[in-house]
């Protein structure tokens, strides 16, 4: 992309989207896996819900008059013809599958804006120079270890990935797609052609509250997190809880709880400000309130936007379990579940994001992602802009998380008119 392709004139943003539309399809979408007990939403990969979201997406798909169509790793896509049809394309995407108990909007939300600003395009006989393609990718969220179908599409999978992956409960990614009817070594085939992707464009919710707190509508990403997910297993003793000496165990628990009150102090030594530390899911082995715990198998997810940080957070992260392993007997092991480099997103994009939410008079601001997106792993093949919308109080992953009307609508005409500028250049 050359630097006038931020230039932006009136004609980019004469187009506004359909908001009622687009609410009528964020309401649908959330009713799929939704629990009336605890009002999350449950939409893991190759759950039921989650086909059920992919059915009813390829119908609102086709029902746009795009061309709809599934690869082998799942991702869905509809298509905008260009003048050009082998030209490389523009992208705009997001994921529909969800963690347990999520929101409405997390993913959602950017796969529905692109579907409007395709349908809006389409509806109003506009014909891109270049082919415009709306992709809703396969588990970003994590079930199998995250980012899978952008990491298809990036080809970035390979037999490895879909024999070795598996979920918190040991289901295999395999065997997940199976159940659904799908090969899991199409998948392999899912890797686009190098250079066929010109741009690729991502609207998301913040999930933080940078964006509520300042009152801004829109922000405009210039980095998304760096992150590695490990599975961590403390190894000590079962020993009977009233016949054992305190000093005499070999509590895995109590590992953890050390690992838990060491990691500020990790955070803080070999951190920066940006770093942050969650360990998110525990498992005691046998689990009897009656038996000292001899195994604590736990998740750890570590973040910054710095991959030298983080390399140093991995290093003393692996002392500190060292040292409390000496201490108290036990035994650690550890498997790496996910490692995602931190990404610049692309200086143009950025530009013509920040000059689209100007002209729209859109209060806006430039800022780094905490959460990591599909478009961290797409830019290892294409030039990647994303566009955030603020999360009420800063709340996501969680039934509370909401974004206003308004702001939905702000941050939507901004993927529209950046979809216009870039279909033209
Ligand atoms: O974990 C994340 O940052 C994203 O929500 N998958
Ligand atoms: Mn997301
Ligand atoms: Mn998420």
């Amino acid at each position: 992309m050359t630097p006038e392709t931020a230039a932006v004139s009136p004609a980019a943003t004469s187009l506004a989207i359909n908001l009622p539309r687009l609410k009528s399809d964020i309401r649908g979408l959330s009713r799929i896996g939704r629990n009336p007990d605890d009002g999350g939403v449950y939409r893991m990969a190759f759950t039921d819900a989650d086909m059920e979201a992919r059915a009813w997406l390829l119908d609102r798909i086709r029902d746009a008059g795009l061309e709809a169509s599934q690869d082998g790793a799942g991702n869905i896509s509809g298509v905008l013809p260009g003048r050009d049809g082998e030209a490389p394309r523009i992208v705009v995407g997001s994921h529909i599958d969800t963690v347990p108990c999520a929101g409405t909007l997390d993913g959602a939300l950017g796969v529905l804006v692109g579907l409007e600003c395709l349908r809006r395009l389409r509806e109003n006989d506009f014909e891109p120079g270049v082919p415009l393609e709306l992709v809703a990718f396969t588990d970003e969220e994590g079930r199998f270890g995250g980012m899978f179908g952008s990491q298809a599409f990036a080809g970035m999978v390979n037999p490895e990935t879909l024999l070795e992956r598996a979920d918190l409960h040991g289901v295999r990614l395999a065997d997940a797609m199976k159940s659904h009817g799908m090969d899991p070594w199409r998948a392999l085939d899912a890797r686009r052609r190098a250079g066929s992707v010109a741009a690729y464009l991502e609207l998301h919710i913040e999930q933080g509250p940078v964006l509520d707190r300042a009152g801004d509508h829109v922000g405009v990403v210039e980095v998304i997190t760096g992150l590695f997910r490990w599975t961590v297993t403390l190894i000590g003793e079962s020993n009977h809880a009233g016949t054992t000496p305190m000093d005499h165990r070999r509590d895995a628990f109590s590992g953890l709880a050390a690992f838990i009150r060491e990691l500020p102090r990790i955070l803080e030594e070999h951190g920066s400000p940006a770093s942050t530390g969650t360990v998110g899911n525990v498992a005691l082995q046998p689990g009897s309130p009656n038996t000292v715990p001899g195994v604590a198998t736990f998740s750890l997810d570590v973040r910054d936007p710095s991959p030298v940080v983080l390399d140093a957070l991995a290093t003393a992260i692996r002392e500190a379990l060292s040292a409390i392993g000496r201490q108290r007997g036990l035994m650690f092991e550890f498997t790496i579940d996910s490692e995602i480099a931190p990404v610049a997103c692309d200086g143009t994009l950025i530009e013509l994001l920040t000059n689209l939410a100007a002209q729209l008079e859109i209060p806006h601001r430039r800022m780094p992602s905490g959460a990591a997106h599909d478009a961290q792993i797409i830019a290892t093949v294409a030039p990647v802009g994303m566009i955030f919308v603020p999360s009420r109080e800063g709340r996501s992953h969680s039934p509370a998380e909401w974004t206003a009307w308004a702001h939905i609508e702000a941050g939507a005409n901004v993927m529209l008119g950046a979809v216009v500028r870039l279909a033209r250049s």
